[in-house]
């Protein structure tokens, strides 16, 4: 009971005395909400860059033809990891900001290191493209970058995991800081790493890509001028969504039921609690998904809705994790997140909802129609010219007319607090 209570007073030293700018509740859910579509584009960056990997042993027709879609697929699920893991990063340091940047302290050297990685990652999957389009390919070099691109995605999500759970034990700051009294500032430890959790996490990425492959599905069935040959590949992509939703179903509800069992004690709570059946919930729909999907093969929306379904249970599962950490801290910290300090900052809580919903949202919306509407016009030929339509016109002109407004806002407040300061 002591030591909780001097763990409470440290971390209450820790807080920025600036708290939450509006309801501490709008940033939990704000948390939850990016950090589910961060996970499921994660999910999608590391299962296309695996499925594009294999495609170059297996070497037919129609799996080098998804392992070239799925080489593109990962560069803009690497962008779209990057974008929405900065938002849970925010989130995360508004509420959670003591314990977070205690944990990247202890790891400074590796949260630079993460960078580093990334950016290799990346850049080797733009390797990868210049060595297809070069047609001189013969398999063995595009392997070899897109091997090197998975392990270090996988690193990046391990050292993730590292941070967001060291963050957890408040209580084991102070040994892993000066272990043997001696202080070690180095910034070189990796402290915390619970595998079952994180091979959940990383387990994800195969019922969630199944379910992004049935969209591809219904996606090159409604092509302008389908081939015999489409026909044919879309019945590719099902028995290979199947297979590996089917095995991913397995591996997430095993890995689930693994980290439950091997919760540190710190976390035992949880265990009793209804948290883990809610989770249950989202790791049977992932086993049911190939089956229902072989069921409705016809069905359009269907085929869609698995990939919707799955980012819907991500939100789920991101629930039950965010329960699991508030709890944890809650029992063992003395910490809550509805006790923070609220500084009201309307313009701040505002300036957020517009850039995300109205700048992001119309910038998105643009592009992926554009991207819809191109492909499905041009079957995805190399050098094929589209013409987009008036509608998508006047869509392209608002997103840039916003977001130059926003450009121009920024640098007019910019100035303002400059030149009245
Ligand atoms: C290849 C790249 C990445 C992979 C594979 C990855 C994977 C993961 C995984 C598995 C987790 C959950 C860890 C756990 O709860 O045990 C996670 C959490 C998180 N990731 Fe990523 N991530 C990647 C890139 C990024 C980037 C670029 C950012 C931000 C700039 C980011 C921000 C976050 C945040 C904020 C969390 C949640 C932290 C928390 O709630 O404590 N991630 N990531």
């Amino acid at each position: 009971m002591n030591e909780n209570l001097t763990i409470a007073a440290m971390t209450a030293a820790l807080a920025d005395p600036a708290g939450a700018p509006s309801h501490p509740l709008i940033f939990l859910i704000l948390g939850v909400v990016t950090f589910a579509l961060h996970i499921a584009a994660v999910s999608v960056l590391l299962g296309s860059t695996g499925l594009a990997l294999v495609a170059r042993f297996k070497g037919t027709d129609h799996w080098l033809r998804l392992g070239a879609t799925m080489s593109f697929t990962a560069k803009a699920a690497v962008g779209a990891a990057i974008v929405l893991g900065v938002a849970p990063l925010l989130f995360v340091q508004v509420v959670f900001d003591p314990f977070w940047y205690a944990s990247s302290m202890l790891s400074a050297v590796w949260t630079l290191v993460f960078l580093l990685l990334l950016v290799i990652g990346y850049l080797a999957l733009y390797r990868v493209d210049a060595l297809l389009h070069r047609g001189s390919e013969t398999g063995r070099g595009a392997a070899f970058w897109l091997a090197g691109a998975l392990v270090l995605f996988i690193a990046c999500g391990a050292l993730m995991h590292v941070f967001s759970n060291q963050a957890l034990f408040p209580g084991q700051w102070l040994a892993w800081y000066a272990p043997d009294g001696r202080v070690d500032a180095s910034g070189r430890g990796l402290h915390y790493v619970l595998v079952p959790r994180l091979l959940f996490f990383l387990s994800l990425s195969l019922p969630v890509t199944a379910a992004w492959l049935y969209g591809l599905r219904r996606y090159v069935l409604s092509k302008q001028f389908m081939t015999n040959d489409d026909a044919l590949y879309s019945d590719f992509l099902e028995s290979t969504a199947f297979a590996m939703g089917r095995a991913g179903g397995l591996l997430t509800l095993f890995f689930g039921v693994v980290w439950m069992a091997m919760l540190p004690a710190e976390q035992a709570w949880f265990i009793g609690s209804a948290w883990p059946w809610i989770g249950l919930i989202a790791a049977l729909f992932f086993l049911a998904m190939p089956y229902i999907q072989k069921r409705r093969r016809l069905c359009t929306t269907c085929s869609y809705m698995a990939f919707v379904m799955s980012v819907v249970m991500t939100v789920l599962l991101a629930t039950v994790r965010e329960a699991l950490r508030v709890g944890t801290l809650m029992d063992s910290a003395g910490f809550s997140p509805f006790e923070l300090a609220v500084n009201w900052d309307v313009p701040s809580v505002a300036i957020f909802f517009v850039t995300f919903l109205l700048v992001g949202g119309t910038s998105l919306a643009y592009i992926f129609m554009s991207a819809w509407k191109a492909g499905l016009a041009t079957n995805g030929k190399p050098g094929a010219v589209w013409t987009p339509s008036a509608g998508i016109e006047r869509a392209g002109s608002w997103a840039a007319l916003l977001l130059s407004l926003w450009i121009a806002g920024y640098f007019a407040v910019g100035l303002a607090v400059v030149l009245n300061s």
